[in-house]
């Protein structure tokens, strides 16, 4: 199936690893231009030309997500390169969990303004340039949006922040054709996932199925990156043009709710 994604424009925040880098290479293998951006230039020059391997024309542009200039000008550069903007993925961020009484205020206050502060500002930014393209929004949050589990702190509070402002800004800038979605990972190789086994110098995949295993995943395995780059793509194609306001599990039927 065609996405309709040819020439295409997208914003992905956190592009230099995990599911951010992995929906950057799914558009770019449907004929989209991307730009990535994170903090650590290296990584971030490395993933976009690897990227550029791929085919397509992507732009790096290093980025603090928690930097209000930042993702303004991640937005600007991006405009003003190619003269539009079709959707922006907010897959910047990282894992936090923890026990509540251990979790002090600057703590809360970092993680807020990680994982949906700049959500809001970057969709805030992309706005006026997705109601001429009739644009499209993913924010990536987890499954413990819907579902909080132990040690889920401060992550899900946030992530179910963010899917009520996913809900609540789709039906504000439907009417202008835009579209919000949200997708709740559960467990998906990323850098962050597989950095553990890494560390510890032990097997990646045997560190991944034996996770699967305790977790109890349905599918039995952990999920791998390009099922959520492919999923993202669909989300922010034509192809989804009637969808909007929802938030997709990927998460191998992990979540114990629908
Ligand atoms: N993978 C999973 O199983 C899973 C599960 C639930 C939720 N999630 C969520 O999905 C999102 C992506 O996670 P991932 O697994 O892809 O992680 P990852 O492999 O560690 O990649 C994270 C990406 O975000 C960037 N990033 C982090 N903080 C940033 C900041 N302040 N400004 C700009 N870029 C920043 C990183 O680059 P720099 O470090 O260089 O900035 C990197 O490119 C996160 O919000 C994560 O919590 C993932």
């Amino acid at each position: 199936m065609d996405l309709g994604l040819n020439g295409r424009v997208f914003v992905v925040t956190g592009g230099s690893d995990g599911l951010g880098y992995a929906t950057a290479k799914s558009l770019l293998s449907e004929g989209a231009r991307v730009a990535i951006c994170g903090r650590d230039t290296r990584r971030l020059d490395d993933a976009a030309e690897k990227l550029r391997a791929v085919g397509g024309d992507v732009l790096s542009v290093p980025a603090d997500v928690t930097r209000a200039e930042d993702l303004e000008a991640l937005v600007t550069t991006t405009v003003d390169r190619w003269g539009r903007l079709d959707g922006i993925v907010n897959a910047a961020g990282v894992h936090t969990g923890n026990r509540f009484e251990s979790i002090s205020d600057d703590e809360w206050i970092a993680d807020y303004e990680l994982k949906f502060l700049a959500a809001v500002r970057g969709i805030r930014f992309a706005l006026p340039h997705l109601r001429k393209t009739a644009g499209a929004v993913v924010n990536v949050l987890s499954t413990g949006a819907r579902a909080p589990g132990k040690r889920g702190m401060p992550s899900a509070p946030l992530r179910a922040a963010g899917l009520s402002m996913t809900k609540a800004l789709a039906t504000e800038v439907g009417g202008d054709g835009v579209r919000i979605n949200a997708m709740l990972v559960g467990v998906i190789r990323s850098g962050q996932i597989v950095r553990p086994a890494v560390e510890a110098g032990q097997d990646v995949d045997e560190y991944l199925d034996h996770l699967a295993r305790k977790l109890g995943v349905p599918l039995g395995r952990i999920g791998e990156p390009q099922e959520f780059g492919d999923t993202a793509a669909f989300l922010l194609s034509p192809r989804a043009g009637y969808v909007t306001g929802t938030a997709v599990h990927v998460d191998g039927g992990l979540s114990p709710v629908i």
